[in-house]
């Protein structure tokens, strides 16, 4: 079915909003951040939470990575100054992934979400991420070690199944749910789509019919039109967003408010805009030292270039790009911040 067909006759419609709660929190219809590796850091969970964004989850921390002291995974569990921090963890043994979720509830997390739904070829072939799928009896395994290592919530995070043969999203749901995980996330791909095709958020609406808990629907969601249909096509209670984010931090907030009916949050520009990519780059410099943070900021410089693009704004001249996304020295790529996206905006305004 595609995304845009009406629901089945035999399907009630959706009529009412019932709250996710997420231990401490309660939200109706809550817009999501999605664990993106290398993307969602905490500097960039902190200014999508600050635009209104309900909750961010980290990227995900790999249990054996975590359990030798690796200094990333590591410093993926950081959240300091979120409200309510949610700590995706991945692992393919059931102790190795307790104790890990176990390490991340002591470094201060608030929620562990696991991740069952990574499709990239070193998780999967570790027998983690959307491998679980194809092995539920391991992947209930996890669920129940992790609930018994720690008093926080388990949520849990996959997609509709291996492929199109095997759709075990609703039993893996059912299982969790058994297994007293508090909330489930449902990309509407399967993990030999990858990313390729569109994400369909109708098959997303067994998993509601499986479990009571509170459902989370994911996949090209960039737009509150987009985040409503979704919610229509799957049944679900609260979206999830990743990729439409980058280079717009605001975004999930502006789709929360506009699902709750707040006033329309404007996106940043002009100087605004400016000082907002000049505060990410400087944090990301604080959060991951010099070294690592110049180079892991220029994607998200290359990404606010083209959001701005997207929204109307002239292409900067190639040279200005390249000498943005190259520069090394920190006081010259803050210059150069000041400099083109306020001129950016100014011309996107125009
Ligand atoms: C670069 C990148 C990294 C990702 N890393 C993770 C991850 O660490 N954990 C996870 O569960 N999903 C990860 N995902 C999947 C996203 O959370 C999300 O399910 C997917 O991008 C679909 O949502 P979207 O269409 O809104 O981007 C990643 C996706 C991308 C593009």
């Amino acid at each position: 079915m595609s995304r845009h067909s009406p629901q089945p006759e035999t399907e009630a419609p959706r009529t009412v909003d019932r709250p996710v709660v997420l231990g401490r929190w309660t939200h109706r219809r809550p817009v999501f951040l999605a664990p993106m590796s290398g993307i969602t850091d905490l500097p960039f969970r902190r200014l999508a939470a600050r635009f209104g964004c309900d909750v961010v989850v980290t990227e995900m921390v790999a249990s054996d990575a975590l359990q030798v002291g690796d200094v990333d995974a590591t410093v993926r569990l950081a959240g300091e100054g979120l409200a309510c921090h949610v700590v995706q963890i991945a692992g393919r043994e059931p102790a190795q992934t307790a104790r890990a979720a176990k390490m991340a509830v002591d470094a201060g997390a608030d929620v562990i979400d696991l991740n069952m739904g990574c499709p990239a070829k070193r998780v999967v072939n570790g027998w983690s991420g959307a491998a679980l799928m194809r092995d539920l009896d391991l992947a209930t395994a996890i669920i129940v070690a992790v609930r018994a290592a720690v008093a926080v919530p388990v949520t849990v995070k996959m997609r509709l199944g291996w492929d199109r043969s095997a759709l075990v999203a609703p039993e893996l749901a059912r299982r969790a749910e058994a297994e007293g995980v508090t909330m489930v996330t449902v990309h509407g791909r399967t993990r030999d789509q990858f990313y390729e095709g569109e994400a369909d958020w109708a098959a997303v609406r067994p998993v509601r019919a499986a479990i009571a808990i509170p459902l989370i629907v994911n996949g090209d969601i960039a737009s509150p039109e987009t985040a409503e249909d979704a919610l229509l096509a799957s049944g679900a209670d609260g979206v999830m967003i990743g990729r439409a984010a980058c280079g717009r931090p605001w975004l999930p907030g502006a789709i929360s408010a506009a699902l709750a009916g707040r006033p329309e949050v404007p996106a940043p520009s002009g100087a605004a805009l400016a000082a907002l990519v000049a505060e990410h780059y400087e944090a990301m410099i604080a959060h991951h030292g010099r070294f690592v943070g110049v180079k892991a900021a220029r994607k998200h410089l290359a990404w606010y270039l083209d959001a701005a693009e997207s929204a109307g704004a002239a292409p900067v001249a190639a040279a200005d790009r390249r000498a943005l996304l190259t520069a090394d020295d920190p006081v010259r790529a803050i210059r150069l911040i000041e400099c083109l996206f306020a001129d950016l905006s100014a011309r996107s305004a125009a």
